[in-house]
């Protein structure tokens, strides 16, 4: 068996390294909103999960324990966990224009692109992009 087991583990590796590098992740929202995200989020999420999003009382919101592959997220996922839950201790509270900024942010500092067309509050709501952190 010996013979087929390292073909197998190339064949492997390099669909691994295919699915991980496959397309360019797209531009989903402005860099604008992601600069007003980062204010929102200093102020209304950074006490529980740290300003660079690390995680503190509340779990990390960038890398792989985040959002791994295996996690299946889209971005519609987190907006609903984001924008009906939290902050933790007072969900829904932030205007629809903050949670998107917000969600604009959480992307940018996972490696998403910022683009030309904003993202809207209906559009994260409904959005079936994969998220997958870009950040190791
Ligand atoms: C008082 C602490 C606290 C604050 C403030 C808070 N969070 Fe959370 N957050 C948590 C905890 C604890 C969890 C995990 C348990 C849960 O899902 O309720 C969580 C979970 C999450 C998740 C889901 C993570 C995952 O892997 O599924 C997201 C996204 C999130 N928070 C975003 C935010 C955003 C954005 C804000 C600011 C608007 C915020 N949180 C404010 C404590 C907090």
């Amino acid at each position: 068996m010996k013979q087929f087991a390292a073909p197998a583990i190339v064949v492997a590796t390099l669909a691994l390294f295919a699915t991980a590098h496959a397309a360019a992740p797209p531009a989903l929202y402005t860099q604008a909103q992601a600069t007003s995200g980062r204010a929102d989020f200093e102020t209304h999420c950074s006490m529980c999960h740290g300003k660079n999003l690390q995680g503190i009382s509340g779990p990390a919101l960038v890398g792989q324990n985040f959002a791994g592959p295996s996690n299946n997220y889209t971005v519609a996922a987190i907006f609903d966990e984001l924008s009906q839950q939290m902050p933790a201790g007072a969900p829904g509270s932030l205007t629809k224009a903050q949670y998107t900024d917000i969600m604009a942010f959480i992307l940018s500092k996972n490696g998403y692109p910022a683009g030309k067309t904003a993202l809207t509050y209906d559009g994260a709501q409904s959005s079936t992009v994969k998220l997958v952190s870009r950040v190791k």
